[in-house]
C-alpha cells in the first residue's frame, strides 16, 4: 500500500513511500535465509545507500559492460525504439536508482509524468530533487517501494500510455518463476501500455566473470557491504573481514552467481539466532541470469505481452526489448 506524504513545498517532486514494513518481516526473512543450507540472503540487501552508490560506480568499470551496451542501444536505435513505443504519458521507472537512464530517454519519449520506483527511498529522494531542478515542468512522483512482490502505483497515473521502463537487466536478478511473475505484474500495472526492458545475453565466461569480479574490487565491496547492511537490519555480528567475494558463471543455469565465502570457521550471532560457518562455506547473495533473445522473447509472450521488438548492441552482448502489455 502506498500512502502519500508531501515532504516538499509546491513545485517540488511528490514523494510516496511504502507503509513502513513491519521491521520483523525483513528480520525473519534474513533469519530464515541464514539458517538455510546453503545460506542465502536476498540481493535486495545489496542496496542500502552505500550499496547503491557502489553499484553506480560498478557501472563505470571497464569490465562491467551491460550499462555501456545498453546506452549504445539507446543511442543508436533510440528513434526507432520511441516509434515502436508510441506516445508516452507516464514513464514508470522500475528500480530507478539515480534516474539517469530514464533521463537520457526523456528527449525521445517525452513523458509528461515521471514515476521512479526504487527500494532505496533515501537514494531516490536525492536523485529526484536533482532531476526536478533540471526539468521544472515535468511532473515527478517518486515511489519508495520494494516492487518485488507488489507494484502499487499512485491511482492518478492514467492507465493508458503508461510505459514501464525496466532497464539494466535487473530482471536477470530474479529466478525464472519470479521473472515471469514480475512481467505479469508489470503487464497488469500497464494495461494497454508498454514495456521497455533491458536484458543481458549469454556470452563466454571470460567476459562474464570479470564483469562480476573486477580488478578494482568494487564488486567485492558491493557484495561485502551487504553484510554491513544485514548487521544494521538484523543486529547480527558479521565481520566483513572474515568473508571474501566469489563470482562464477553457472552455465547450466545460465546465470552469474555471487557468493560470500567464510575465510575461516566462524560463529555469527543475532537476536534470536546464530550459525556456525565452516571455512569455505558460502552465503549465496545474487543471481544474474543471462538470456538468448529467443528465450526472453518467449518469456515475454508467455507473460502475455505482444508486438515484441528487439534491438542489440554491435557486439550482440545486450538486448533491449519493447512490447505491448
Ligand atoms: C542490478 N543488476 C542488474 C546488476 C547485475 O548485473 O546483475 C547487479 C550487479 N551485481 C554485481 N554487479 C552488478
Amino acid at each position: 500500500m502506498v500512502s502519500p506524504s508531501a515532504l516538499f513545498a509546491a513545485a517540488a517532486p511528490e514523494f510516496l513511500a511504502s507503509e513502513p514494513q513491519h521491521p520483523s518481516a525483513e528480520q525473519i526473512e534474513l533469519h530464515d535465509g541464514l539458517l538455510d543450507r546453503p545460506a542465502h540472503i536476498d540481493p535486495k540487501f545489496l542496496y542500502d545507500a552505500l550499496g547503491s552508490s557502489l553499484f553506480t560506480a560498478i557501472t563505470q568499470l571497464p569490465e562491467y559492460y551491460p550499462t555501456r551496451c545498453e546506452d549504445e542501444i539507446f543511442q543508436r536505435h533510440g528513434a526507432d525504439i520511441a516509434r515502436h513505443i508510441g506516445p508516452v504519458q507516464a514513464m514508470i521507472d522500475l528500480g530507478a536508482g539515480d534516474c539517469v537512464k530514464a533521463e537520457r530517454l526523456f528527449p525521445s519519449l517525452r513523458p509528461s509524468h515521471y514515476v521512479p520506483v526504487d527500494i532505496s527511498a533515501d537514494y531516490l529522494q536525492t536523485a529526484v530533487r536533482r532531476l526536478q531542478l533540471s526539468y521544472p515542468d515535468l511532473r515527478i512522483t517518486a515511489v519508495g517501494q520494494d516492487f518485488s512482490h507488489e507494484l502499487a502505483l499512485p491511482a492518478d497515473v492514467p492507465a493508458e500510455q503508461r510505459l514501464c521502463f525496466y532497464p539494466g537487466s535487473s530482471i536477470g536478478n530474479l529466478g525464472p518463476d519470479d521473472a515471469y511473475a514480475m512481467l505479469r505484474r508489470i503487464r497488469d500495472a500497464c494495461p494497454g501500455g508498454g514495456l521497455l526492458v533491458g536484458v543481458d545475453r549469454v556470452k563466454p565466461r571470460s567476459v562474464l566473470e570479470p564483469a562480476y569480479d573486477d580488478a578494482l574490487h568494487l564488486t567485492a565491496a558491493f557484495n561485502l557491504n551487504l553484510l554491513r547492511h544485514v548487521n544494521a537490519v538484523l543486529d547480527s555480528d558479521f565481520n566483513v573481514e572474515d568473508w571474501r567475494h566469489v563470482a562464477l558463471f553457472n552455465s547450466e543455469r545460465s546465470r552469474v552467481e555471487m557468493h560470500l565465502e567464510a575465510q575461516r570457521a566462524l560463529h555469527v550471532t543475532w537476536p534470536g539466532g546464530h550459525r556456525e560457518f565452516k571455512r569455505g562455506e558460502r552465503i549465496h547473495t545474487e543471481n544474474s541470469y543471462k538470456f538468448t533473445p529467443q528465450a526472453f522473447s518467449d518469456l515475454l509472450h508467455r507473460a502475455g505481452f505482444r508486438d515484441v521488438a528487439h534491438w542489440s548492441d554491435t557486439r550482440g552482448w545486450f538486448s533491449v526489448f519493447s512490447a505491448r502489455a
